[in-house]
């Protein structure tokens, strides 16, 4: 893919899923990559494969949640490259749970991951970005970023939560002149480990709910994901709605405003097995 090529892009979460996907194909496309995560053997089999391609590649683990970690982190990836163009916050987790259920602790995690994690790493990098003169931050919400399901509170809400912030920055870039683009991106269900690796509220089956979403919601693979993500880089769009599902709920939610709740409830019910 044209745009890449010498681009130096910070990936994390990039151990599995879109994240690995994402920085494979950044590496095709002949950028340069500094990639992390907290699952070293996930992220020991993306850098391989980025070696056999011949891309240039830094490897480290990361905990997203870990402030002062993620600033000397990404002095040490100017500081190996000498710049930094992109970085993909794209680490996450998810979680279910009605918030009757839900302990603080649980809806903090999934806070502390998925929304303090793209703010943890789009502040630390926004510096260099800037320097760079040819900046990019994509931040990886969901469709659960777009509408609210029943037992995604805390996920939902670090979502809305990512969606705020990136398109406030986004504005902010654009009125301080600053060299620096901004994409949120939401995600419809995409085949990966997210649910697999997911936890949920006491009481609940996480395997249950881990095969409803592998069988009925994960229809877009996670290749298929990073080439309409980096599409929608390339072309600096402030948001990017990845597969048929998002395309289609956006559309709902669109003409049915708060409306949406009362059929999204219907249908989860559905779907789910509780
Ligand atoms: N799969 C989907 O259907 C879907 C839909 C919408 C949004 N998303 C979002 O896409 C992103 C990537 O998810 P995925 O589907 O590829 O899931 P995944 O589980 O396959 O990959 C997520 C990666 O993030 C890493 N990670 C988790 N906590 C971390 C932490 N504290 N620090 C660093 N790394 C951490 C995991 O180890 C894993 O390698 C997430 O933000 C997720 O919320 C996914």
């Amino acid at each position: 893919m044209e745009g890449f090529a010498g681009k130096v892009a910070v990936v994390t979460g990039a151990g599995s899923g879109i994240g690995q996907a994402l920085a494979i194909e950044l590496g095709r496309s002949g950028a340069k990559l500094a990639i992390s995560d907290v699952d070293t053997e996930g992220l020991a089999v993306t850098e391989e494969r980025l070696k056999a391609i011949g891309a240039p590649v830094k490897a480290d683990r990361l905990d997203v949640t870990e402030r002062e970690a993620f600033e000397l982190y990404a002095g040490s990836v100017v500081e190996h490259y000498g710049k930094v163009n992109q970085i993909y916050n794209n680490a996450g987790i998810a979680f279910t749970g009605d918030v009757e259920v839900s302990s603080y602790k649980d809806i903090e995690r999934v806070m502390d991951v998925d929304f303090w994690g793209v703010v943890n790493g789009t502040k630390a990098f926004l510096p260099h970005l800037i320097a760079s003169g040819d900046g990019h931050v994509v931040n990886v919400s969901s469709i659960f970023g777009l509408f609210a399901v029943p037992g995604q509170a805390a996920y939902n809400s670090a979502k809305f939560a990512v969606r705020g912030f990136t398109e406030a920055l986004r504005q902010e870039m654009a009125l301080a002149k600053h060299p620096v683009k901004v994409t949120t991106v939401h995600p419809g269900g995409i085949k990966t480990a997210i649910a697999r690796n997911a936890t949920a509220a006491e009481g609940l089956d996480p395997q249950e709910l881990a095969k409803v979403f592998d069988k009925k919601l994960a229809n877009t693979t996670p290749q298929r994901a990073a080439k309409i993500i980096l599409e929608a880089v390339r072309k600096n769009k402030a948001r990017v709605l990845v597969g048929p599902d998002a395309k289609l709920l956006d559309i709902v939610v669109r003409i049915t405003g708060s409306g949406y709740q009362r059929l999204f409830s219907t249908a989860m019910s559905r779907i789910l097995p509780y």
